[in-house]
């Protein structure tokens, strides 16, 4: 998982710290993230670093792999218990982006369209070697859980958020997301703690 950022060690220069793409956009250790900024253009005179504080998904333990049956979604909650946090993970039986598992087949989605919240729950469609979710029951948008959610009919113009899957032997965990939930400002409550 990814640690959290050291910026407490004081004394002399330092290099600037490297993140990986995956380390700036997620942390599954509880504590948030923080990128300093004083040295980007534009923060050149702060008197005081500026730090951007980026919000720590949690790690949720979803199933074992080699339990899910192909093509039979499996509903949950992530990233936390809300009706706007129903979510799925399926196996497809082709290889998907962001897809986990020996195949690196196995998604998960928010379960809401993005248009205006339709639920995609029991909307999963298989067409030869195309794996959908939709079309969502009130304006029939759908989405391709192949390619990251992408819509590909009807009125949403943004993508179903993916939720991000990371293994571990035949565990498999939903670790991030990709995308905002429909009716959310932030995926995760200002004032949210994991566990609280
Ligand atoms: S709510 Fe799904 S297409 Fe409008």
């Amino acid at each position: 998982m990814a640690s959290e950022t050291d910026t407490s060690a004081g004394g002399g220069e330092k290099p600037p710290t490297c993140l990986t793409r995956r380390d700036f956009l997620l942390s599954g250790s509880g504590a948030a993230t923080t990128i300093m900024l004083a040295s980007l253009p534009g923060f050149a005179r702060a008197q005081e670093p500026l730090a951007l504080r980026v919000a720590a998904y949690p790690r949720k333990r979803l199933g074992r792999i080699s339990r899910l049956q192909l093509n039979q979604p499996v509903e949950f909650h992530y990233p936390y218990e809300h009706a706007h946090c129903r979510s799925f993970i399926v196996k497809l039986g082709v290889p998907a982006g962001a897809g986990v598992g020996p195949e690196q087949d196995v998604v998960a989605f928010n379960a809401l369209c993005t248009h205006q919240g339709g639920l995609l729950s029991g909307m999963y469609l298989q067409e030869g070697a195309f794996r959908l979710a939709g079309p969502c029951p009130i304006h029939l948008s759908t989405f391709d859980l192949t390619r990251h959610g992408l819509i590909v009919a009807g009125h949403a113009t943004q993508s179903l958020p993916q939720v991000l899957l990371e293994t571990d032997g035949d565990a498999v965990y939903a670790t991030g997301m990709m995308g905002l939930v429909y009716g959310f400002s932030s995926n995760l409550p200002r004032d949210w703690k994991e566990g609280g």
